[in-house]
């Protein structure tokens, strides 16, 4: 019965019925009185037919890609159960995924509900409230899309800018996404350092020219380099800065190390939303600062994700102010590291040079094991640990997710902890050969005509080569008139 041919006829029928269901919900007539029954009556009602194939084609290719076959097996007028008998820990986002294609908005209410008779556990999907958007007031949404480690690969990078609509065919920038925020490690395992970082510089002035933004991220792999240790450089690559002494020069007082002192950073926080301020706005605020009003009772306080390398370890110090303290000690290292004279000799074949005389413990602390260049607990631990540390990093640092590179999935972008952590790092490179993945953050406040705000927040995964997957789809009412 529960085969997954016979779960994908049913789908189209589960669409169909929501879409009648909706549809009846909102008509002078009331709810559909005997929904599951009638479920030829939709396919008479223009529009709805092809609209809910477009749904189940959806809904098939999430299931396909999740390894979920999810199976109707009651409904009435106001709640669908759905079976799910490999539940993964992407779930919701699966079965919610539904819903924006059948036009219903975010405003569904998901619970779990007790294991079934057939002994498997189910879901509850509604009711359905359709959204009613106050026509007064504008709507605010802001897309960000972020790529990891990228490793000397341009065109596997161009590929997944491209795919993600942040550059145009030329390898421009097309406006059509408000920021794009790389976690680092662009240097090492390929060839292609320098045409990388000048690109990276071009787009960041294109994209301020309209209003957007390029974040960049200094990864373990820059600063290994600018310290001297070249262990993961190809000979190929040194020839095209030429020598030794060339490249070591670009990368430290040259237009290299000064790309990355002016314009690179270890971690960020980036906010979904104005109010809090530009990007890298420090949560707590100073309380002389316009955004302190966000410190805490603020409803949009912590509407922020956190982009790092490598992770924010809960251990780790610095945390607070976010981004600022870390983003000071790194600052420094790099000052020192930069000016050292005489620059020490790459290793190998030399001996591995280390941090300058006068680097402070702090700042070594930042380049150490659980520094957020280095550190892999986020990706490493088990859900029982990292689930239960996550919530302190997040309220520490004012934001709702946390977002890295550093340790490779080569099958694609991992959401833990219900999207709270989120690992980038696809080996997008040839030398990996791992997915080409970009993520996508969709964040919209639509207004209500009931006053406030609903917020949406779709993240999803976004693959050159294969199917996009919803990691995180969220809603939520917010207070307050005007934010801006
Ligand atoms: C597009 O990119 C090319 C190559 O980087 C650059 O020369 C050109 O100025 C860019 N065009 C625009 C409109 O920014
Ligand atoms: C840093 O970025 C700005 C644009 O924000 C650009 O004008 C500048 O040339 C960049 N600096 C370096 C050293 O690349």
């Amino acid at each position: 019965m529960r085969s997954s041919t016979l779960a994908f006829l049913l789908l189209p029928l589960l669409a169909l019925s929501l879409a009648y269901y909706v549809q009846s919900h909102n008509s002078p007539l009331g709810p559909a009185p005997h929904l599951g029954v009638s479920l030829g009556v939709p396919l008479t009602l223009s529009g709805l037919a092809s609209l809910a194939q477009a749904a189940a084609a959806r809904v098939r290719s999430a299931a396909t890609l999740a390894a979920v076959h999810p199976d109707v097996i009651y409904n009435n007028a106001h709640h669908y159960l759905v079976n799910v008998p490999v539940p993964k820990i992407q779930w919701p986002a699966v079965v919610q995924q539904w819903i924006p294609d059948l036009g219903l908005g975010s405003s569904v209410v998901i619970q779990q509900k007790p294991t079934t008779s057939s002994g498997l556990p189910a879901l509850t999907l509604g009711p359905f409230e359709p959204l009613e958007v106050d026509p007064n007031r504008e709507e605010f949404r802001r897309r960000i899309v972020a790529v990891g480690d990228i490793h000397g690969d341009v065109l596997n990078a161009y590929k997944i800018l491209q795919t993600a609509g942040v550059v145009n065919e030329e390898g421009n920038w097309t406006g059509e996404v408000d920021m794009f925020v790389q976690t680092g490690d662009i240097i090492d395992r390929g060839d292609d350092t320098i045409i990388l970082f000048k690109w990276f510089e071009d787009l960041r002035v294109e994209a301020e020219a309209v209003g957007g933004r390029v974040i960049s991220h200094m990864g373990n792999h820059e600063w290994m380099n600018v310290i001297g240790d070249w262990r993961y450089v190809l000979p190929t690559e040194i020839q095209t800065f030429e020598t030794v002494q060339k490249r070591f020069e670009a990368l430290t007082t040259g237009w290299l190390g000064e790309a990355w002192a002016a314009n690179y950073t270890v971690t960020s926080r980036i906010p979904l939303h104005p109010s809090l301020g530009p990007p890298n706005t420090d949560y707590p605020a100073p309380p002389a600062s316009p955004h302190a009003h966000a410190n805490n009772a603020g409803p949009l306080s912590h509407a922020a994700f956190s982009f790092v390398h490598g992770g924010l370890a809960p251990q780790y110090p610095a945390l607070a102010p976010f981004p600022s303290a870390i983003n000071e000690l790194g600052a420094s290292l790099l000052r020192k590291l930069r000016f050292r004279r005489p620059l020490p000799r790459p290793h190998p074949p030399y001996g591995y040079p280390g941090l300058p005389a006068g680097t402070t413990p702090e700042e070594a602390r930042l380049y150490g094991g659980d520094g957020p260049l280095w550190y892999r607990g986020w990706a490493e631990l088990p859900d029982a640990v990292v689930c239960k540390q996550v919530d302190g990093v997040l309220e520490k640092t004012g934001t709702r997710r946390m977002v890295m590179g550093h340790t490779p999935n080569f099958e694609g972008i991992r959401s833990r902890c219900d999207g709270k952590i989120i690992i980038i790092d696809t080996g997008i490179s040839h030398a990996y050969g791992g997915a080409i993945s970009a993520l996508s953050v969709e964040y919209k406040l639509v207004p209500l005509q009931k006053g406030g705000w609903k917020e949406q927040e779709v993240v999803k995964a976004i693959y050159a080569e294969k199917e996009e997957e919803v990691l995180v789809m969220a809603s939520r009412d917010v207070d307050g008139d005007d934010f801006w």
